[in-house]
């Protein structure tokens, strides 16, 4: 028997993902470029064994079995076994996949890209796979291949018809630039939302402005964000950001049917941010949503108690402290100056709107852990 146990991170677009040149293969009409998340906050836990006992492959998330017969779970294996190394009869064993993430799925996080990078390394190292797996990762879902590395990273979305050269690469190490952190602002929501494996094919089946955004603004702006990661320049990365978030809902609006993401909430914080920055004269926060309504706002470390400070006089979150309303690394919310919120000047919500928001930085890759931590059947 043989048992391999990871963890991995979760990525955040800068410049998004959205839109695929080949749905089989998961090959994307552009690069993107992410900031992976620290794991102690949030990460997907993998534990594989293989065995000749195992009468067939069999996988539970989050304790609960699921099919095997998944395609995209399927794409990972086929991947794994093309580049297995394995030659004593493993091959042949039947596999046990044991897969958790150590945040709530009702947070509305996508997990996807943490889990696929999770099954890409645990899998990888059990089969003694060399080399970039982040290929490995793509075949379960295209944003995973990103958090199989730390720091920031470029997904290059390549031109082989084969996908061969769709892999992605760091940027810079987490260390590159330390003093940012990362705010996800749990946004309450109970609508159904479109995938964003749906979404991206309807964007860009019907969207005109999504082919503008991909053939006339990423093929510049990728470099300027790259140069912008490379130089710690935060006013150039914070605009950038801003902008390719905004241009992505655009897109999906222009699809049709549209495809809806951000809700009220989401737009107020997006007003928010524009104000705070406004009223401080410099640009200390940028928002960037995915395929949902959570916002995710990048900053740095020093003005971190002003904005929670901020947020909660106008996203009042009950008791900030009792109630785990702020999760991640500590943070003490500063009072808002009455100067400040007077330039600010937006109507407050009312209390709730705002599940809670977890306070991160940026993190490592993936790692093993030892078989003590092991998941197993009875946990
Ligand atoms: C908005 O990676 O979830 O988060 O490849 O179909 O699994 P599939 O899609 P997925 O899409 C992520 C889209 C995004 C932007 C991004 O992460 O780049």
């Amino acid at each position: 028997m043989n048992t391999v146990t990871c963890v991995a991170p979760v990525n955040i677009a800068v410049i998004k993902y959205w839109g695929k040149r080949d749905e089989n293969l998961i090959l994307p009409v552009n690069d993107s470029i992410s900031a992976t998340l620290d794991m102690d906050h949030l990460c997907a836990k993998t534990t594989v064994t293989a065995s000749p006992d195992f009468k067939e492959n069999r996988i539970w998330l989050n304790g609960k079995e699921e099919s095997m017969q998944n395609p995209r779970l399927q794409n990972c294996l086929r991947e794994i076994r093309k580049r297995a190394q394995v030659s004593n009869g493993m091959e042949n064993w039947k596999i046990h996949i044991r897969s958790e993430n150590n945040f709530p799925t009702a947070a509305g996080l996508a997990s996807s890209a943490a889990g696929y990078a999770c099954l890409a390394t645990t899998l990888a190292k059990l089969y003694k796979v060399e080399g970039d797996i982040s290929g490995i990762a793509r075949a379960g879902s295209g944003s995973a291949c990103r958090s199989i590395y730390g720091g920031f990273v470029r997904w290059y979305s390549g031109s082989d018809p084969t996908g061969i050269d769709s892999i992605a690469r760091p940027i810079a190490p987490a260390t590159h630039w330390s003093e940012i952190r990362i705010l996800i602002l749990v946004v309450s929501d109970s609508k159904k939302k479109v995938s964003s494996a749906e979404g991206m094919k309807r964007t860009l089946e019907t969207s005109e402005f999504l082919k503008h955004k991909v053939d006339k603004i990423i093929p510049t702006r990728i470099n300027e964000m790259q140069k912008a990661v490379l130089n710690s320049d935060f006013t150039t990365f914070a605009e950038l950001t801003m902008k390719d978030s905004n241009e992505m809902h655009a897109a999906c609006l222009a699809a049709y049917p549209p495809c809806v993401y951000m809700n009220d909430i989401s737009h107020s914080i997006v007003d928010l941010v524009h104000k705070y920055n406004d009223a401080t004269g410099t640009i200390k926060a940028a928002y960037t949503f995915d395929a949902g309504p959570n916002a995710t706002i990048f900053l740095k470390e020093r003005d971190v108690s002003e904005f929670v400070g901020i947020l909660n006089n106008f996203f009042p979150m009950s008791d900030l402290y009792l109630n785990g309303y702020l999760k991640g690394i500590p943070i003490k919310a500063a009072l808002p100056s009455s100067d400040l919120l007077g330039k600010i000047c937006l109507t407050k919500q009312e209390p709730g709107r705002l599940k809670y928001v977890i306070c991160t930085k940026v993190g490592d890759g993936p790692k093993q852990l030892p078989d003590s931590e092991a998941l197993s059947s009875i946990n």
